[in-house]
């Protein structure tokens, strides 16, 4: 049954990737393209990184195991689309030219925010199958909490560029801090729970 789950939110994470290689296709990518990309691969990064947090927490509230199977493949959706809106950037914006890409890293703070971001993403994806986290053992987890610092990243990199109305990188950023919240409030109740046992 799991599998068939895991297929749909596999096909489901697809559509993101689909609508924009449609609209290339059938040359609807308004007057400026690349900008279309980028911002279209950029904003399904971030919510792949909420879906992605979200897991943990809509295990604890349903009681129910399956969220967490999702999680590996959510998170490796956000890498990739990650991976796609960087080489938007560096691949059509500035044709792989190294020298003015690391221009822009070292001197627009919000390109130095995003490519942290997506730099530190790397060894999740890395270490994200089921070997690694036996491998690594308690590591794995405190690694893989690097999510919460790579997600508020990548809201500052959408606050710092956009010029005027703050709102949408807002609500991003107050969906990840109730994540963050939930999360040590999770580990707060898990450690008392742990203390009372033992006494
Ligand atoms: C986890 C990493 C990242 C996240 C979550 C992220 C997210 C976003 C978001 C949400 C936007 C704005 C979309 C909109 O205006 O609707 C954006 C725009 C942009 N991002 Fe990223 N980004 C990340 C990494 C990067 C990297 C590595 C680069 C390049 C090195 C980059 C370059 C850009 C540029 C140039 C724009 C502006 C496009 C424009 O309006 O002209 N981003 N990003």
């Amino acid at each position: 049954m799991i599998k068939y789950f895991r297929l749909i939110v596999f096909l489901l994470s697809l559509i993101p990737l689909i609508i924009i290689l449609m609209k290339i296709f059938f040359d609807n990518l308004g007057p400026e393209p690349i900008k279309e990309i980028t911002n279209h691969t950029g904003n399904w990064t971030l919510l792949f990184l909420i879906f992605t947090l979200s897991m943990s927490p809509l295990k604890k509230i349903t009681n129910i195991n399956i969220w967490i199977s999702f999680r590996r493949m959510l998170g490796l959706f956000a890498f990739f689309y990650a991976s796609l809106h960087m080489l938007t950037y560096t691949g059509l914006d500035y044709r792989f030219d190294l020298t003015a890409i690391s221009k822009d890293i070292i001197t627009k703070k919000y390109i130095f925010a995003g490519f942290t971001a997506w730099f530190l993403l790397i060894p999740l994806a890395l270490t994200s199958s089921k070997k690694m986290m036996i491998l690594l053992k308690h590591n794995w987890k405190k690694l893989h909490r690097l999510i919460y610092l790579i997600s508020i990243l990548g809201v500052i990199h959408f606050i710092w560029l956009v010029k005027k109305d703050l709102t949408e990188p807002l609500i991003y950023l107050i969906i990840i801090l109730v994540l963050l919240i939930l999360r040590i409030r999770f580990n707060k109740n898990a450690l008392l729970l742990f203390d009372n046992k033992r006494s």
